[in-house]
């Protein structure tokens, strides 16, 4: 072999790779000739290793001839690499392209649990009246969950069995305060007495704990509302024109309603109020024993002894609290069979609302 014929091959690998590039459809098939060419056994390396053929003063220029040539073909196959690359891409998205015309996927959306709801609506209807929700916790002291609200050491509802108490952290003093889960909302009036002067008219949500025999009424875990009005001149005649108010806006204004009396340790009178039975309008069913009637709410005068336990006066304010199960207001509203539905997480019961 001599420098022109060496020459001469050069030349044929370099159009016939460059044609080969051009060809190329693909990414893949690019790489082939790549491999083809430069590559390891490619015939680039396989020419060059013919040059011990060559003259000994001729294999000097080798590099010379060689290396321009093996750089042409490198940017060809850079070039090419980038030009189906690009049209890969644009391929793609052309093939994916988006119709941003067709309606939209609507996101799933959560929505507030029937008791909250009924709550705020509480709030709302209360609300118009200039009462303001406070918070009140669920783990109480014995002495505002029971003592101040004037019930007995000794009564019923402070046995073992209707309160579920805390066990006292190690190293607590053993005369210090007993702590249990709240049985009922009315510790809320107290605080409230303590924290604020009359006038006061707050209503107090939340969660509640009794230890109960579960049934499609009862639940260890039930909420309540509370509500407290303290002020000068105030009387039974309110609570009545409030609480009537209040059920003609949350169950219809043709509702009738009624005062029965009733017994609780911390108001003096007690009643217990009551609304036409909003299954049979009060004709008699099952729903209302045959009575016609439903009781939704306790209610009464606040006792002398809880108004002074707090703080307050006797003898210049009165108050009238009023106490009802959320649990039973949202089951009416919505005609709902069975209390453990709203905490047993069931979206089938759930999205209903
Ligand atoms: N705390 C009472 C109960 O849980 C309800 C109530 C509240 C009654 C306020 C009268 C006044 O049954």
């Amino acid at each position: 072999m001599d420098l022109a014929s060496f020459q001469g091959q050069l030349d044929a690998l370099r159009a016939r790779a460059l044609q080969a590039i051009a060809d190329a459809a693909t990414p893949e098939a690019l790489g082939d000739v790549d491999a083809s060419i430069l590559g390891r056994k490619g015939d680039l390396r396989a020419l060059l290793g013919g040059i011990g053929g060559l003259p000994a003063e001729d294999r000097p220029r080798v590099g010379a001839l060689a290396n321009p040539i093996r750089e042409e073909i490198e940017a060809a196959l850079t070039a090419r690499r980038g030009y189906l690359e690009t049209r890969a891409l644009e391929d793609r998205l052309s093939a994916e392209r988006t119709d941003v015309t067709l309606p939209g996927r609507a996101a799933w959306r959560g929505s507030l649990h029937p008791i909250r709801e009924t709550e705020r609506e509480i709030a709302r209807i209360f609300g118009q009246f200039g009462f303001v929700v406070v918070e009140s916790p669920e783990v109480e002291t014995d002495e505002l969950n029971f003592q101040a609200l004037n019930i007995p050491e000794d009564h019923p509802a402070r046995d073992l069995w209707d309160t579920i108490y805390i066990r006292e952290p190690e190293g607590m003093p053993p005369d210090g305060p007993r702590h249990l889960l709240r049985t009922h909302t009315s510790p809320g009036q107290i605080r409230a007495m303590r924290a604020s002067a009359p006038p006061i008219r707050i209503l107090t949500p939340g969660r509640c704990f009794r230890y109960e025999a579960v049934d499609a009424s009862h639940a260890f875990e039930f909420f309540q509302v509370e509500g407290l009005m303290v002020d000068e001149g105030t009387s039974m005649a309110h609570l009545r024109g409030l609480l009537d108010a209040f059920a003609h806006e949350l169950f219809g204004a043709g509702r009738p309603t009624r005062f029965r009396p009733g017994y609780y340790p911390f108001t003096e009178p007690s009643v217990a109020f009551d609304i036409g039975c909003v299954v049979c309008d009060g004709s008699g069913c099952a729903a209302c024993k045959r009575t016609g009637w439903m009781t939704i709410l306790g209610a009464g005068m606040v006792h002398p002894v809880v108004l002074h336990n707090g703080g307050i006066d006797p003898e210049r304010h009165q108050g009238f609290a009023f106490g009802m199960g959320t649990d039973r207001i949202t089951m009416l509203r919505h005609a709902t069979r069975d209390i453990r539905a709203f905490l047993a997480n069931d979206l089938r019961f759930l999205e209903r609302f």
